[in-house]
């Protein structure tokens, strides 16, 4: 593509002479040895399609479904409606979703767990055609989970990089067009230098594999709510997290105009006494994001992390109140899911109304990201918190 490999040629004088508003300026530049230096970000057979499933999922008021429980966390899911962790309820709850009538007006991408993207429904359609009948495109999570991070402050890493090119070739294959890497980040442990080196170093790495198959990758570090701390810890915190990231994305000659990210908000820690209102959260997150995020990045898709379904859906709104120069919008999991499973609570009977459950809370998270979403007739339930310390994915 031309726009993204392009070529630039530095003069070999050291210094350059412009203008800044009227007033002549002076610049000093390194001298580069050679006339001509090469930019090339990357030139991969996947480039224009990498670009163009970025940005089709950051489509004008559309989102990500995340529904790519592992088989264990699906577990607690089902448990949690009295459900037993077998394939058969994976399969009738994940139907029940894929299947929804009209998902696709709000919702542009479905990230799914390898069982998924294999699985058909009860009536022999994969899920993967379900999804794209309904104009929504697959996506698969390609992390192996985390796992102790030895020499660290009770830190994690995140495992999946041995293998990872022919899993998400083959991945690739089989329908999935994105595909999701989930690391974490805690501020009470730390973080420490080395867990955040090893987080964004895994992510940048995971991203250059994603492309170099034809997955655009969704880059998400998960800074984890657990804690005492206050906003501006948090802040500081995913400011270090974020330029790490970056750093090393750019190091890997990841085209950045075909990944999208997937951060946590920037709230106070799930303990912290002071609260913030969404209007406090969008400044705090929207001023961390600018300064860290190139306006080449299509969409920032965030995680709702333990909020409410209200509450996350109000803070998306309390960001979408003014133009941002990337789609800011949501990838939810439980704050797209809790109604639903608790809707249909196993019983063939309630599939309808749990699928009106996913579309009430789809089409809430749309209008937020139009900014035109109002909380004004929402049910209590739905603004229950959902966190909980120690959580795993
Ligand atoms: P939550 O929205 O439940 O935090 O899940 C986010 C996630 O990473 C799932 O892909």
């Amino acid at each position: 593509m031309a726009a993204v490999g392009m070529t630039m040629s530095l003069r070999s004088s050291t210094t350059l002479k412009g203008e800044f508003c009227g007033a002549a300026v002076r610049q000093s530049v390194a001298a580069p040895k050679a006339a001509n230096v090469a930019f090339a970000v990357r030139a991969g057979q996947y480039d224009d399609e990498l670009v163009k499933t970025a940005n089709t999922i950051a489509t004008k008021g559309k989102g990500i479904l995340a529904m790519d429980e592992s088989n264990a966390t699906c577990g607690k899911r089902l448990e949690s409606i009295g459900l037993e962790n077998t394939e058969a309820n994976r399969q009738a709850y994940r139907q029940l979703l894929v299947t929804t009538p009209d998902l696709g007006d709000y919702i542009s991408g479905a990230i799914l767990f390898e069982e998924t993207l294999y699985q058909s429904t009860t009536d022999g359609r994969t899920m993967v055609d379900c999804l794209n009948a309904n104009g929504i495109l697959p996506g698969i999570k390609v992390d192996k989970g985390l796992v102790p991070l030895t020499g660290s402050n009770n830190e994690s890493w995140c495992q999946g990089l041995d293998g990872l090119a022919s899993r998400t070739a083959a991945y690739y294959k089989q329908g999935a067009r994105f595909a999701k890497w989930r690391t974490v980040v805690s501020i009470p442990n730390g973080p420490s230098e080395l867990a955040v080196t090893e987080a964004a170093w895994g992510l940048a790495r995971y991203a250059s594999i994603c492309q170099d198959n034809g997955l655009s990758p969704i880059v998400e570090p998960e800074i984890l709510l657990d804690g005492e701390h206050g906003i501006d810890r948090t802040l500081e915190v995913a400011s270090k997290v974020w330029s790490k990231v970056f750093y090393f994305l750019a190091e890997n000659n990841v085209l950045f105009e075909g990944i999208l990210l997937k951060p946590s908000m920037v709230t106070p820690g799930a303990e912290c006494k002071d609260r913030a209102t969404p209007e406090q959260v969008a400044e705090y997150t929207l001023n961390m994001l600018k300064r860290r995020v190139p306006p080449a990045v299509p969409g920032i898709m965030f995680l709702s992390g333990g909020q409410s379904e209200v509450e996350a859906t109000l803070n998306l709104n309390a960001m979408n109140q003014s133009p941002n120069p990337w789609h800011v919008s949501f990838s939810y999991a439980r704050a797209l899911q809790n109604s639903v499973l608790k809707t249909w609570k196993g019983q063939p009977e309630n599939v309808e109304a749990a699928q009106k459950a996913l579309l009430v809370r789809a089409k809430a998270n749309s209008l937020a990201q139009l900014g035109k979403y109002s909380a004004e007739g929402e049910a209590e339930e739905a603004k229950q918190g959902m966190f909980v310390k120690g959580y795993t994915y």
